[in-house]
């Protein structure tokens, strides 16, 4: 075609040749805009998966204190920059497709003109014009289609369902108890066995609603798996736990609404006022209170400001009491402290056990080298040994 096009005019196979290498170039010259905009996009993307991924791994966290409505919105906040950024980059590929356009309607318009221009000047036949404007449009309707796709390669569509299926919240299972129900919980010949071979034997153990229990024993013992076993975390190898109800009924209770404090504690990308009240308004006017009773001393300022787990500000210790106070200005009915005072000192500790012994709770807290007088504001203490260490010996 383009041999019989050549023998009809040098000039119109050179003009198709020139407005269609523009058409290829054009992709190049607008594939920077295309990948800065698809970058922006795919930052405000990492922000957003970012987001997901501070806020998520506290998701059970947020369930504990009924602040899971919180976790949609910071979603949706983050979510809406980068659907900014999509549309923005949407607009940019609209632009590109607009100036692709015109090179292409310059290459269908253009080169048929030329031919038309030829045959009044009598250089070629009526025909040539026919077949000139063929050749161009089917030229030019492959370009166009080569270089929009070329255009759109940097996008990536999937993302928008990915988004919506990681930020599908689970509906809860109704059947679960209030744990203020549960009057006993006991484990009976609880084993744990770990894959890769590691295994603890409990002993049997039973609790009665109100009690304050100090669990000790050395490292490694088994005592944050017990806890974890308690709250359903971890799963028996054999052996059960029980939670008992005052008629002396097996209940399942919500595991959501025991208070926990993991041996690593979890603080939220919000203020610190805020990781306290778990965003429960109500409890605003208590922070103060609560701040003095685990003797946290920071001002206004400092309490308002957000914690940026990239940028630690806290220490241990204050990291600590922010999730003590979390425990205790709305105390649940059950409460499981995984060495929640490790980082804190010794005085510190001792004001904040008392203000532990004070609440109405059934309390299992793990605790290491307590003094006897801290020990002494426990109910009782129940120290588990571990099998074939230097310890058992001792007893
Ligand atoms: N997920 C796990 N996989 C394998 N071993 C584990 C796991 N969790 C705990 N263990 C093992 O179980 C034992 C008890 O752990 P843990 O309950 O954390 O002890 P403690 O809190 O008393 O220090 C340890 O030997 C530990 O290595
Ligand atoms: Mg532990």
């Amino acid at each position: 075609m383009v041999g019989t096009l050549f023998t009809l005019a040098p000039i119109l196979v050179f003009s198709t040749l020139v407005i269609g290498f523009i058409s290829i170039l054009l992709p190049k010259y607008l594939k920077k805009l295309n990948i800065n905009a698809t970058n922006r996009v795919s930052v405000a993307n990492n922000r957003f998966l970012n987001t997901i991924a501070k806020w998520g791994s506290g998701l059970g966290e947020l369930k504990r204190y009924h602040a899971k409505k919180i976790f949609p919105r910071v979603i949706a906040t983050s979510s809406s920059k980068l659907e900014d950024s999509e549309i923005n980059k949407m607009r940019i590929i609209t632009f590109s497709q607009f100036i692709q356009g015109i090179v292409d309607v310059m290459g269908r318009v253009i080169v048929p003109l030329i031919a038309g221009i030829l045959y009044f000047e009598g250089k070629i036949k009526f025909g040539a014009i026919v077949t000139a404007s063929y050749f161009a449009n089917d030229i030019f309707n492959s370009l166009w289609d080569f270089s929009n796709n070329i255009n759109l390669l940097n996008s990536s569509y999937d993302l928008r369902s990915k988004i919506t299926n990681l930020t599908k919240i689970q509906p809860e299972p109704t059947d679960k108890k209030d744990p203020d129900k549960v009057k006993l919980i006991r484990s009976i010949n609880l084993v744990k066995k770990f894959t890769d071979g590691d295994k603890i034997e409990y002993p049997d153990i039973c609790i009665k609603k109100g009690e304050h229990i100090l669990l000790t024993g050395v490292s490694g013992c088994g005592k944050s798996t017990f806890i974890k076993l308690l709250l359903g975390i971890e799963k028996p190898s054999e052996g059960e736990i029980q939670y008992r109800n005052s008629e002396n009924q097996d209940i399942i209770p919500d595991f959501d609404r025991i208070g926990y404090i993991a041996q690593d504690v979890t603080l939220f990308p919000s203020s610190i006022k805020n990781n306290i009240t778990m965003f429960n308004a109500r409890l605003n006017s208590e922070v103060d209170k609560i701040l003095e009773k685990v003797d946290l001393d920071l001002s206004v300022k400092e309490i308002e400001s957000v914690i940026k787990p990239d940028n630690i500000v806290l220490s241990g210790g204050q990291k600590q009491k922010i999730v003590l106070a979390r425990e205790i200005i709305d105390p649940k009915s059950i409460i499981f402290l995984d060495e929640p005072t490790s980082a804190i000192d010794t005085i510190a500790t001792t004001k904040i056990l008392k203000v532990i012994s004070e609440l109405p709770s059934t309390i299992i807290m793990i605790a290491h080298n307590l003094t006897p007088e801290q020990k002494a504001t426990f109910d009782r203490e129940i120290h588990l040994f571990k099998k074939g260490s230097d310890e058992n010996d001792n007893i």
